[in-house]
C-alpha cells in the first residue's frame, strides 16, 4: 500500500500482458483501483484482475480498442459509472512492431504505430479531460521508447510514432499543466516480455552488452518507475521524459 496513491482510479491501456500487466499489478498492490484495458485476450486480462484481487487489491477488466473513438468513450463512461472519476491514465497499448526496411515501408506501416502512440492517447485524454478539469487534478503517463534516441534502423515507422508521442507529452504539459493535470513520458529500454520469447538469446545478450548496467531490465523495474511518477510524491514532475534502460541512452 502506498499512501501517495492509495484509492486513486487508473486506466492502464494494453494491460493484459507485458509491461502493461506489470504496471497494473504494481499499481493494484499500491492500493490503486485499476482498470485492465485489453483488446482481445480476455483470459489474460482476467488473470491480471485475479492476481490483483488475490493480493487484496481492486481491479476490473475492460475490453476496448483504444484506437476507436466510440470504444474509448464507452470504456471511460463505464469506469466512471463503476469506480468513479479517473485520476490516472497510462497510455501503454501497442500493436505489432515489425521491422521493415525503409524501401519497403508503406504509409500504412507508418499509420499503424501512429494509431497507438498518437491517436489512442489523444482519444484517452479527450475522454477523461472533462473529469480531470472539473477536479483540477489528473495524471497522464505515456509509455514511449528509447528508440527515439537510438534511431533504430528498419524501424522508422515505430521510431517516428514514439517521437510524436514525446512531442504530444511536451505540448500537453504546457496546455494541461495550468489545469492541474500532470503529463510525463517513460521511455523503457528493451525489456523482454511474453512477445519476446522468440527473440534469440544471442540478440538479447548483444543488447545487454551495450547497456552500461550490462543487463536488460524487468517489467517490475519499469513498473516501479511508473508507480513513482503517477503518485503524489512526483507532484512537481511535469512534461518530462524518463529513460528506464540501465543507462542505454544518456540524454
Ligand atoms: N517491452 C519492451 O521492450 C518495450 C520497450 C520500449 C517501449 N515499449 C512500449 O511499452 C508498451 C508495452 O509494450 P509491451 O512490450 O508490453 O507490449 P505487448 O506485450 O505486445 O502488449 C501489448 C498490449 O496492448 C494490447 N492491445 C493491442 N491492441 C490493442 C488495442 N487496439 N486496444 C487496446 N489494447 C490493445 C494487448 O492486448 P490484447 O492481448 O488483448 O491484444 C496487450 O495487452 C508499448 O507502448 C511499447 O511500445 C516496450
Amino acid at each position: 500500500m502506498n499512501n501517495n496513491i492509495n484509492g486513486k482510479i487508473a486506466i492502464i491501456t494494453g494491460a493484459s500482458r507485458g509491461l502493461g500487466a506489470a504496471i497494473t499489478k504494481r499499481l493494484g498492490n499500491d492500493g490503486v483501483k485499476v482498470v485492465v484495458n485489453y483488446h482481445s485476450d480476455h483470459q489474460s486480462a482476467n488473470k491480471v484482475v485475479k492476481a490483483i484481487e488475490s493480493a487484496n487489491g481492486q481491479a476490473i477488466a475492460c475490453k476496448a480498442d483504444v484506437t476507436s473513438p466510440s470504444q474509448v468513450k464507452e470504456m471511460v463512461q463505464y469506469v466512471q459509472d463503476t469506480l468513479g472519476s479517473v485520476d490516472i491514465v497510462v497510455n501503454n497499448a501497442t500493436g505489432p512492431q515489425p521491422t521493415i526496411s525503409v524501401e519497403c515501408q508503406t504509409w500504412d506501416d507508418h499509420l499503424n504505430p501512429l494509431h497507438f502512440f498518437v491517436k489512442a492517447p489523444l482519444l484517452m485524454l479527450q475522454a477523461v479531460l472533462p473529469q480531470m478539469r472539473e477536479r483540477a487534478s489528473g495524471v497522464i503517463l505515456n509509455i514511449g521508447s528509447e528508440v527515439v534516441e537510438l534511431g533504430v534502423p528498419k524501424f522508422g515507422h515505430y521510431v517516428a510514432a514514439k517521437a510524436a508521442m514525446l512531442g504530444l507529452t511536451r505540448s500537453w504539459a504546457n496546455e494541461l499543466g495550468p489545469m492541474g493535470i500532470r503529463v510525463n513520458l517513460i521511455a523503457p529500454g528493451f525489456i523482454p516480455v511474453e512477445r519476446h520469447e522468440t527473440v534469440g538469446k544471442a540478440e538479447k545478450a548483444d543488447y545487454a552488452k551495450s547497456v552500461p548496467l550490462r543487463r536488460q531490465g524487468t517489467p517490475d523495474e519499469l513498473a516501479n518507475a511508473v508507480a513513482f511518477l503517477v503518485s503524489d510524491e512526483a507532484r512537481f514532475i511535469h512534461g518530462q521524459k524518463f529513460a528506464v534502460n540501465g543507462g542505454m541512452t544518456l540524454l
